[in-house]
């Protein structure tokens, strides 16, 4: 471990001195716990806070992108879906959950799986993903291998209420859960926050580290052994994601492309969704705030919008391509959070409006690391059902509404 001296001059380097203001009052196992945490904290991202740093300044060329529509995939059902059946019997494909965010937005204290969206019965987040790859097993015959990632803020809630639940009913053998990476977070002028005396205040480094903390956690092996060339990557929180879906598996395969992704397109030009388009002749998502109003309104011949097609989280890798490119570095997100911090009294206060920032890397960001990506079109009111806030837009309800549509009994 690092010693006092060396934690200074680190400090000191990223004008963060005031991490140690209460190292004095500390215990020597606090003492020894800050110190630990100065030296695995990565202070370089403090990088990325100025403007021309920033992940959006640096931007290339856009295009559109087209995809295969939901007439293209009816038309090929039969075939994709083979593909994909005989992928998933075969053991070719993985489902990877991204489960390690705090949905702050939300405002439920425990993992957002853990949220019951039930009305007369319970049913769980968690729950609702499980029964739809229940769907596939079903279908297929087969268990898809299902890799969880949680982060040391949630890991032990979450494992133990899959513990609890029974693993919803699949198969436990096929469960394996890993925790990510940790990045601290900062006030609005770069101060890194203290949740105590002796804590900084961390949080989960984005989604877009899956990869390295499954290479990490040793689980790539576990991947290799069981001949898996497929990772089906996905978000916690749409209750009607489908997972592991054979006709997408399928239809990546048979197009032989490199990465594939589920799209839903837009309602309306202003709609706050990441778009699948080229930047600089590869895939990529371009951001809606990323997006000039002239590529927002932007349309075809046919009248339709040229950067028509939304990301819905879910995605499909290649196993070779993602360790081709474990080494290359992803870009970081600065994004504004509501973060918990110690006062000048020393007590813990916890935010109402956003009052920092956080430091992140996206999944999203794959796509552009990928020689081709297949836009998949799918059904939004069969497939995207997010729930990001308790009401509103993206809601509890709106999920809520839409699972019923389904058919699935609340
Ligand atoms: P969001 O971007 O919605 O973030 O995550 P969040 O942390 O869940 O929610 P807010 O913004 O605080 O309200 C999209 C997906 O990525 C996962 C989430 O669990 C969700 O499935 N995620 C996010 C991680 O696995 N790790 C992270 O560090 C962040």
């Amino acid at each position: 471990m690092i010693t006092l001296d060396t934690a200074k001059k680190i400090l000191k380097q990223y004008g963060q001195e005031h991490i140690l203001a209460h190292y004095g009052e500390l215990d020597e196992n606090e003492k020894e716990k800050l110190l630990s945490q100065i030296e695995l904290i990565d202070f370089s991202v403090l990088e990325y806070l100025s403007n021309e740093n920033r992940h959006s300044s640096n931007r290339g060329k856009f295009e559109p992108l087209g995809a295969v529509t939901i007439e293209d995939i009816a038309e090929n059902k039969d075939k994709y879906h083979s593909v994909g059946v005989d992928a998933i019997r075969n053991g070719k494909v993985a489902a990877v959950l991204l489960a390690g965010g705090q949905g702050t937005r939300l405002g439920f204290d425990k993992p957002k799986g853990m949220f019951d969206i039930g009305i007369t019965k319970e049913l769980y987040i968690f729950e609702c993903l499980i029964n739809n790859l229940l769907k596939v097993v079903e279908d297929t015959g087969a268990f898809v291998p299902l890799y969880v990632m949680t982060s040391e803020k949630n890991n032990e809630d979450t494992v133990n209420f899959f513990e609890e639940k029974n693993y919803f009913g699949y198969d436990r053998k096929y469960v394996k859960f890993f925790i990510q990476d940790m990045a601290a977070s900062v006030d609005f002028n770069g101060k890194i926050y203290m949740e105590s005396k002796s804590d900084i205040s961390i949080s989960p480094n984005g989604n877009g580290g899956w990869f390295s903390s499954i290479v990490r956690a040793g689980l790539l092996k576990d991947i290799r052994k069981k001949g898996i060339e497929w990772i089906n990557v996905f978000a916690v929180d749409n209750v009607l994601q489908q997972i592991a879906d054979p006709c997408f598996i399928g239809a990546v395969i048979e197009s032989g492309s490199q990465s594939g992704s589920k799209v839903v397109s837009k309602v309306s030009p202003d709609e706050r969704v990441g778009v699948l388009c080229m930047e600089d002749n590869k895939p990529s998502i371009v951001e809606y705030y990323e997006m000039t109003e002239k590529m927002r309104e932007l349309c075809t011949e046919d009248g339709q919008l040229a950067y028509k097609y939304g990301v819905i989280l879910n995605y499909l890798f290649s196993v070779d391509r993602l360790e081709e490119i474990i080494s290359e570095k992803m870009p970081v997100h600065v994004v504004e959070k509501k973060i918990p911090y110690m006062d000048e009294n020393g007590e813990l206060v916890t935010p109402e409006e956003p009052n920092g920032y956080k430091f992140e890397t996206l999944v999203l960001d794959m796509v552009h690391m990928q020689e081709s990506c297949l836009p998949y079109e799918v059904e939004r009111c069969r497939e995207f059902a997010p729930v990001k806030n308790s009401d509103g837009v993206d809601s509890v309800e709106t999920a809520r509404e839409l699972l019923k549509q389904n058919g699935i009994e609340l």
